[in-house]
């Protein structure tokens, strides 16, 4: 399976830059350290992640008007869809807690900082660690004579919840679930599991940051990520877990419904999808992954847009145009939604502070992420939905691809750093990057 273990390892490619190019360029505030709490009783629920060890989250306590209010937010970070991906991830922070960092910084939505997070600072935040591969959703194992491996990703997330229920959660006033890129998916996943955990009284909502992953045809003609995704399903045990409307509306194919445009007119609790347009994550794993661009042509105009000639531009604007048809029903029919869709390339936007809320945060039509996300949530203001023009009309966005290939490590990135420092960082890590294509191309014995 080269093809997906390039798209596991470019992943972590992704991670890696995501490390060095989250480091907060918003100064004066460095955000807030969290520990880390081990799910004690997620062993008697069978919950482990990859390697076995005990799942975790990360709790900010609320205080003040906001003591009842509970933000949940999924961490990203790719997937495993074979034994041998699973298998490495196991024996790294993306597999086990016992590789994790013990705490995370919380900055963007997750700041408690009222003017960097001006509607959410105050609630109890929660960030929850992803060890499982399969954005919390699987349910089976793997066992031969030598290795053992844990999917159990659906179990973590009730024994997460199972642990927060006491703690508060389940006297919830208001609610939001939300999580970026295999996070912001998890988010299409549970949204309305979600509430049925919480007070019927509790206004309950979703967020999902840069988790519309597509399902799209790559330039090669190829359904890439539909492959993946159909083995992801299979190997982890997904199907269960997925919407049964959704499902039985899909068979013979249920696994489409792990795609959120599938699963999306399913969902019933009120649901924001922030997304780029032309999210960088899928543009270089959904739209040109290494197997569908085996002579390199694409090489330069995956690192910088304005490098891209007129026939690859069509390419990316006939994704975008694919991302707003599959959003078309939602945009006209769902009168609870929100969203907003730009034109950055761009991955997760709303965990880091410079792109949640900041002077030179984007925006769309002058309104940062953070305002539209508060007056969707709060509804304050009529229209939650904003679609932003073509690339290159948006002059709000920063367009440095690496800058932008976000996960969620943003957490595990060193604390503070000074923009000095980040030179030095976004040097090291594009050398970084030149090592990881030219061995990713070797892999493809290209
Ligand atoms: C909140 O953030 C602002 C803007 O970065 C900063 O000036 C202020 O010192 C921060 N407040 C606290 C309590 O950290
Ligand atoms: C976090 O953990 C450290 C080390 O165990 C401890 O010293 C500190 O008090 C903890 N902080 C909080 C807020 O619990
Ligand atoms: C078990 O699976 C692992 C991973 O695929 C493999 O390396 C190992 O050789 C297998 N062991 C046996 C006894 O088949
Ligand atoms: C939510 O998911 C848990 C398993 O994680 C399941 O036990 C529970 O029945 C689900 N709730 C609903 C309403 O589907
Ligand atoms: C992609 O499609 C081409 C034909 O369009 C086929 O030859 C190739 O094997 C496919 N590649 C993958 C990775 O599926
Ligand atoms: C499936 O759809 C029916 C009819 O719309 C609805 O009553 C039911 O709650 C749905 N089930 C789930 C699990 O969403
Ligand atoms: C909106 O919903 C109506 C009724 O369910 C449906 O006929 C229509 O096609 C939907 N609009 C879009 C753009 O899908
Ligand atoms: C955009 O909003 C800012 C305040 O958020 C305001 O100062 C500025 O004038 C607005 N610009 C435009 C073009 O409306
Ligand atoms: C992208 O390329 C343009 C010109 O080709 C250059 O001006 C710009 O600095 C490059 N951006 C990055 C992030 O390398």
């Amino acid at each position: 399976m080269k093809t997906t273990r390039l798209l596991d390892l470019t992943a972590a490619m992704v991670l890696l830059l995501y490390v060095a190019f989250s480091l907060p360029l918003v100064s004066g505030d460095p955000g807030r350290r969290v520990n880390m709490t081990l799910v004690r009783g997620a062993a008697a629920l069978g919950a482990f992640c990859l390697d076995g060890s005990l799942p975790a989250y990360h709790l900010d306590k609320g205080f003040g008007a906001g003591s009842r209010n509970w933000l949940l937010q999924f961490e990203g970070g790719g997937w495993c869809n074979d034994i041998a991906s699973c298998v490495d991830r196991s024996k790294t922070r993306r597999g086990s807690t016992r590789f994790m960092t013990k705490t995370v910084v919380f900055t963007g939505i997750l700041s408690n900082n009222a003017s960097l997070n001006p509607d959410f600072y105050n609630w109890n935040k929660v960030r929850l660690r992803y060890c499982d591969g399969a954005s919390f959703a699987g349910d089976a194992h793997f066992r031969n004579g030598t290795s053992l491996l844990y999917f159990r990703g659906q179990r973590i997330w009730n024994a997460i919840i199972l642990d927060l229920l006491p703690k508060g959660l389940s006297q919830a006033r208001k609610a939001l679930l939300t999580g970026c890129s295999a996070g912001g998916l998890s988010t299409f996943l549970h949204c309305d599991n979600f509430t049925s955990y919480l007070p019927k009284t509790a206004n309950v909502k979703c967020m999902s940051d840069a988790g519309f992953f597509l399902d799209a045809i790559d330039v090669a003609s190829n359904r890439t990520m539909r492959s993946f995704y159909t083995q992801l399903v299979s190997l982890q045990g997904i199907q269960k877990n997925l919407d049964p409307n959704c499902t039985r509306a899909f068979y013979p194919e249920p696994s489409l419904c792990f795609f959120p445009q599938y699963v999306l007119r399913f969902i019933k609790t009120p649901i924001f999808i922030l997304n780029s347009a032309y999210d960088v994550f899928q543009f270089h794993h959904g739209l040109v992954p290494p197997s569908a661009d085996r002579t390199g042509r694409w090489n330069h105009c995956k690192l910088n847009v304005t490098a891209c000639n007129p026939h690859q531009l069509d390419a990316l604007q006939g994704f975008r145009t694919d991302m707003l048809g599959a959003l078309m029903n939602f945009f006209r029919n769902s009168t609870r939604g929100g969203m907003f869709i730009n034109s950055c390339f761009d991955h997760c936007q709303s965990a880091l502070q410079e792109t949640w809320l900041s002077p030179t945060s984007p925006r769309i039509h002058n309104k940062t992420i953070a305002a539209t996300v508060g007056d969707w949530y709060f509804g304050r203001g009529s229209e939650a939905k904003e679609i932003d023009c073509p690339y290159p009309c948006d002059k709000t966005c920063h367009n440095l691809i690496p800058a932008s290939t976000t996960d969620s490590l943003a957490s595990s990135a060193p604390g503070h750093n000074s923009r000095g420092n980040l030179f030095t960082f976004c040097c090291f890590c594009f050398f970084i990057y030149l090592f990881f294509f030219a061995w990713t191309m070797n892999a493809c014995n290209l």
